[in-house]
């Protein structure tokens, strides 16, 4: 038998008034995966995290998280969860300990348990150290932490992290995606949202990019590129006049675009199966000089902004 993957939606679509923000999404996350969530502002991310949360209810279609209906059986889903928001309140005159003890509390959890667990927890995101600390004298990444420390105070399978990298230093962001790798390899689902790609590119092993409601790619990071490059780069330099080898170039229909820099020609060719000889060849039998031809593999990131340019709503 198959196993119940951590989450599943099904043609999931979200209506405000007239705005459609989720448009049938269909996605499966499966347990263990450290996923991540990609798409520009205002792309769903935070819909989407808010119904599987149990926070917002879908228009139409289903989400399930560990088989549990979000809708139906809210509850179930609540327990099985830890589900951090993109904005959250602190509470700055309360104690780290105080304040996780509290949460603790929320889940029922025995107060003789409670002090193992908050330190456990204390421990796995790095805070022992501040556990006497006012939460208003952390900073913004042990805040970050804090945050992480709280949703996981009851144990839950399933973490729903929306952008908790977000307003993070390097150094920080780097704690924290440290944090979500000993907390996949605790065996946890994670999903985790974010605006940039190539800042998941080596965390995850699975992502999903959405753009205006809509799935555009779910898969393994690798095969983004693959699927989605929309061309390859060559940087050509010429020792003759630039203007007539763009003329040149822009006579073909394998290359979609020449863009002069400074010393260079960025040229762009439709497909990923065009040969780059064809530059080369165009080029010469035109008659310029060419000195120099480097191929470029285009960045994740170029690759993503591509896909996905304008499209924000
Ligand atoms: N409460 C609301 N009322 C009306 N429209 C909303 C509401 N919440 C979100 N939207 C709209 O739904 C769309 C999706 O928003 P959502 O917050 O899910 O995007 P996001 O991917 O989380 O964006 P961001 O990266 O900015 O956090 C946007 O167009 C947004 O304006
Ligand atoms: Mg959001």
């Amino acid at each position: 038998m198959e196993p119940t993957p951590a989450v599943q939606t099904f043609k999931l679509t979200r209506l405000y008034g007239d705005m459609v923000a989720l448009n049938d999404l269909s996605l499966t996350v499966n347990r263990g995966d450290l996923f991540g969530f990609i798409g520009s502002n205002g792309a769903g991310k935070t819909t989407t995290l808010r119904i599987l949360a149990t926070f917002l209810a879908p228009s139409a279609g289903t989400a399930a998280v560990a088989g549990h209906d979000v809708v139906k059986d809210a509850d179930a889903v609540r327990h099985v969860i830890g589900y951090m928001p993109d904005f959250f309140g602190v509470y700055k005159d309360m104690e780290v300990t105080e304040y996780l003890d509290f949460f603790g509390a929320c889940y029922k959890i025995p107060s003789a348990q409670r002090e193992k667990v908050v330190s456990d927890v204390l421990e796995l995101v790095g805070l022992t150290e501040k556990k006497g600390a006012l939460i208003g004298a952390l900073s913004r990444g042990m805040q970050q932490r804090l945050g992480l420390a709280r949703v996981l105070i009851h144990d839950p399978q399933v973490l729903l992290l929306d952008e908790p990298a977000s307003g993070l230093d390097p150094r920080a962001r780097i704690e924290v995606m440290a944090i979500l790798q000993e907390l996949q390899r605790l065996g946890k689902t994670i999903i985790i949202s974010s605006h940039i790609l190539s800042e998941l590119e080596t965390l995850c092993n699975r992502v999903a990019i959405i753009e205006k409601g809509k799935l555009i790619y779910a898969g393994p990071v690798q095969g983004v590129r693959d699927q989605m490059a929309t061309g390859r780069v060559i940087w050509v330099k010429v020792a003759s006049d630039p203007a007539q080898a763009v003329e040149l170039l822009k006579g073909r229909p394998e290359i979609t675009e020449v863009v002069p820099t400074d010393r260079q020609l960025k040229v762009t060719l439709a497909s990923l199966d065009t040969d780059h000889s064809i530059v080369a060849e165009t080029l010469v039998k035109g008659g310029a000089r060419l000195v120099g031809l480097r191929e470029d593999e285009m960045g994740l990131e170029e690759v993503f902004l591509r896909v996905t340019k304008g499209e924000t709503q």
